[in-house]
Parts: structure tokens; sequence; C-alpha cells
């Protein structure tokens, strides 16, 4: 039985005050019958990791550098990550797909960066609507994990899968859950052919993931929770997500 992770990815979103009220809200939520962290921008790490310390909920970054030190202006290091004690970094998000023309090999270097110093990355999957529209969803899910499993060889079976379609990220328009089960589905499949670990692996959706849809999507067989943008800067909401998750 996968226990359900419910993770948190506030973008470019915050400010001390924000996030400390944010962090205490969920804090005081507990306890939860899922997993449950927060990936947030990499200044408010120090202030996450004291607001988190001593709980069992987790932080973790949205992105990682592949690269483990030099002249790499404005990059951020998993070795760094891994002072700040995070636990998570979100790699290949579409966002850095899209804005920052990540390609597969580059999210497959950083998710192999990330696990060579514990960290865990939630290697992002996803397909945009004229993929979806001409057929490819399957084949372009299946060419981005492809990527990280190959490069990672033995250790792929330690990562964390993000199904997030991008038509349906901050569209308010959410994969309906047969939809989202059908690519897990064959997400799980490439896993466990390439690692013989698929079953205990954990694939997340996410894609404008709310308290109201959440419990039919985390019923799927193959979704072991949600990657959570918007839903998750609102404790409200994202606690209700969360107890969704078990
Ligand atoms: P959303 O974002 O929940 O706001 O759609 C999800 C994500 O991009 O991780």
């Amino acid at each position: 039985m996968r226990r359900k992770l419910v993770v948190g990815n506030w973008k470019m979103h915050g400010s001390h005050a924000a996030n400390a009220e944010l962090l205490a809200a969920v804090i005081g939520a507990r306890p939860y019958g899922c997993d449950l962290a927060v990936c947030v921008p990499y200044p408010y790490l120090t202030e996450t990791a004291a607001s988190l310390a001593g709980s069992d909920v987790r932080w973790g970054a949205q992105d990682c550098s592949a690269h483990e030190q030099g002249a790499y202006t404005g990059e951020v290091s998993a070795a760094m990550l891994r002072e700040f004690g995070c636990r998570y970094a979100i790699v290949g998000h579409s966002e850095r797909r899209a804005y920052h023309a990540e390609s597969d090999l580059l999210v497959a270097q950083k998710a192999q960066a990330a696990l060579a110093t514990g960290i865990t990355p939630i290697v992002c999957v996803g397909e945009t609507l004229a993929q979806r529209e001409a057929g490819e969803t399957d084949l372009v899910v299946k060419r981005q994990l492809a990527a990280v499993i190959h490069l990672l060889a033995h250790c792929a079976g330690e990562i964390v899968v993000a199904y997030e379609p991008v038509w349906a990220i901050g569209t308010g328009r959410t994969a309906t859950p047969e939809q989202a089960q059908a690519v897990h589905a064959v997400l799980r499949a490439q896993l466990q052919a390439a690692t013989g670990h698929g079953e205990r692996m954990r694939i997340l959706y996410g894609g404008s993931v709310k308290a109201d849809n959440a419990a039919t999507l985390f019923a799927q067989a193959d979704i072991d929770g949600g990657l959570i943008g918007g839903a998750s800067l609102k404790a409200a909401d994202f606690i209700a997500i969360a107890r969704a998750a078990g």
C-alpha cells in the first residue's frame, strides 16, 4: 500500500508574514493521514525549516542545479538545499521546461544531482493541449520519463513522479479522474518495467487540484497524491486537500 503524498508548490509566491501564517495553520491541523510537504522559494527555506522543525511536515525546493558547484550564476546546488534540510526538489516543472527551455536531459541531470545528495526529486512530466489533441499524450510523458530512467539507471526507483498536464496547470481545468488515471497507469507500467519497483513508487497528479476535486482524483488506483499549486497557498484549501488524501 502506497502512502499518499501531498506537496505544495508555492511557485513565486510568499512573504515572511504570509508564510508564517500559512505554515502555522498547516502545523496546527496535524496529524495528517498522508505525507505532506511544501516546496518554497529558495529565500524562504530557512524560515520554513524553522517553522516545520519537529513536525512531520517536510519541505523542499522547486528546482536545483544539475551541477555540483562552480561558475553558474543564479543557480542553487542540491548540496546547498540539503544544508537547509530539504527532503524534496521539484525538477522539470512545465514552467521551467517552457520558460527556461529545460530539456529532458537537463531535467534528468537535475534529478540525478538531487538524488546524489539524498534529496528526492519530484520529476514532473506532462503534455500540452496540442499534444493531447494530437493523441501524443502517452508518447510525450513516456519520453520525458524515459530520459530520467535512463540516466538514473538503478536509482530510478527512488524518485517521485508528478503527472501534470500543461493545459490543467493554473487554468482551473482539471484532468478528469479517468484521464489522469489512464496516464498514471501508463507511467506506472513504464516504471515497473524499468525498475521493478513501480508498485511502490509514488505518482502524484498536479493541475488545478482543489479541495472539491481532490478526493475523486486521489481515489484512482494509480494516483498517489498531488502536487498542488494555487490551492497550496490557502491554508484551508491545502489542509482540505491533505485530508482528502487520508
Ligand atoms: P496548480 O499548479 O495547482 O495551480 O494548477 C500545479 C503545479 O503547477 O504544480
